[in-house]
């Protein structure tokens, strides 16, 4: 198909909003590369339209599949959201965030640079490997510090971040050596529907349905900046059209919270769109528990560069996504419960037993 891209890591939380998004809105094809672990779900595509969408399970870090997968369909572009990507594993597991978004990242990037090198003239000045990053790169903000901008050294603080700060220096360097058209985007924390019930909002939502403790680490007061996840889809769509090569593009948004005020604004969401039997606030399921070892205090994403050179701006305000975000879950009671498998379990098991 013409026009097709390649995209990796599709069936998680990002990249299957990004493929629902763009099939809505683009023309073309999208080859979907995952190696469906834990975090991929197949089930996110279900409303992908199967003639213009091909989810393959498979590792970046398999040159012999990749280098494959691109012969035969040849993308104009390869978008790579696959990674390991929560910080609480990293810290209990670290290996796996090397080995995927390190080394397998180097892999992919070996078997793109194969592959673009053998393109004509034409499609080689127009081919893009845009790579997906995050804040988390930068390290840690003091209260009054300024917000991360595109020059903010990095200075990453967990096991998930070193990598994938790793990963965002191979991609500079496969640029900058071999002359690889790369884009990079480094975004904020992002919600929405299909978000693994790992990351904050949507276990706090899972666990206040099921009448579980809503386990705040450490005093509360640790700030992310938020984003809705239709609106960084958007964003990269923009950067992938007119970024310029080599770039990097800090996407946020402008929308810095405390933990504990999420946690709360989550609460009163649900006592309004599903109330407790007994009447009473889930703000009463709040409990703070053993802190996040080198938890980062605050992130705070400059957006203006894409401001400036795109007019981009989040269309979602937090009220706005937010309320969407909890009526997606209400709503999709069989998605919530496949999830919660063994595998998720063992996880919460792990995660949360030794912090009580
Ligand atoms: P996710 O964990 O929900 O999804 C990751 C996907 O990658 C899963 O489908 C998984 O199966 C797949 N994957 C993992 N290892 C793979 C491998 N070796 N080969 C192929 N596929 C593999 O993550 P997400 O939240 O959707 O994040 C996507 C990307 O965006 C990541 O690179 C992450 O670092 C970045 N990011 C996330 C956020 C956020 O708030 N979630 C913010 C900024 C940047
Ligand atoms: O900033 C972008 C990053 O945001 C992405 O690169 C990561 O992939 C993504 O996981 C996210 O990282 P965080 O560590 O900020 O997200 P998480 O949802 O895990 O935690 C958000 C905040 O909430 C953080 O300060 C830790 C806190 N927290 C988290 C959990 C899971 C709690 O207080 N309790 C919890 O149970």
């Amino acid at each position: 198909m013409a026009n097709t891209i390649l995209v990796t890591g599709g069936a998680g939380f990002i990249g299957s909003n990004f493929i629902l998004q763009w099939l809505e809105a683009e023309q073309g094809g999208v080859v979907n590369v995952d190696k469906l672990t834990y975090a991929g779900n197949p089930e996110n595509l279900r409303d992908a339209d199967p003639a213009r969408h091909l989810l393959v399970q498979g590792d970046i870090g398999d040159t012999d599949l990749v280098s494959c997968l691109l012969a035969e369909h040849r993308p104009v572009a390869v978008l790579n959201f696959a990674a390991e990507s929560h910080v609480d594993r990293s810290i209990h597991g670290p290996a796996d965030f090397i080995e995927t978004n390190v080394l397998s990242t180097f892999r992919l990037l070996e078997s793109v640079r194969a592959y673009w090198l053998e393109l004509e003239p034409e499609a080689r000045t127009a081919f893009r490997f845009l790579h997906v990053s995050t804040d988390e790169v930068f390290g840690s903000l003091g209260p009054e510090d300024p917000a991360f901008s595109e020059s903010t050294p990095y200075a990453p603080n967990s096991p998930y971040s070193a990598s994938k700060a790793a990963s965002d220096h191979l991609v500079r360097a496969w640029h900058h050596t071999y002359g690889l058209p790369v884009l990079t985007t480094n975004c904020s924390n992002n919600y929405g529907p299909f978000q693994f019930p790992e990351k904050l909002i949507p276990l706090m939502i899972l666990n206040a349905l099921e009448g579980r403790p809503l386990p705040v680490y450490g005093d509360g007061l640790n700030v992310r900046d938020w984003l809705y996840v239709g609106d960084h889809c958007a964003a990269i769509r923009r950067v992938l059209k007119d970024g310029r090569t080599g770039e990097t593009y800090n996407i946020g948004g402008c929308n810095e919270q405390k933990n504990i005020d999420v946690v709360n604004l989550v609460c009163a969401l649900l006592d309004e769109l599903s109330p407790r039997s007994d009447g009473r606030s889930y703000r009463e399921q709040i409990t703070f528990v053993k802190d996040r070892p080198g938890h980062d205090r605050r992130y705070a994403i400059d957006a203006r560069k894409m401001e400036s050179e795109f007019g981009w701006r989040p269309a979602e305000t937090f009220a706005s996504g937010l309320r969407k975000t909890l009526q997606w879950y209400l709503s999709h009671p069989d998605w919530v419960n496949n999830i919660k498998n063994g595998t998720y379990r063992e996880w919460v098991r792990q995660n949360y037993a030794e912090r009580n």
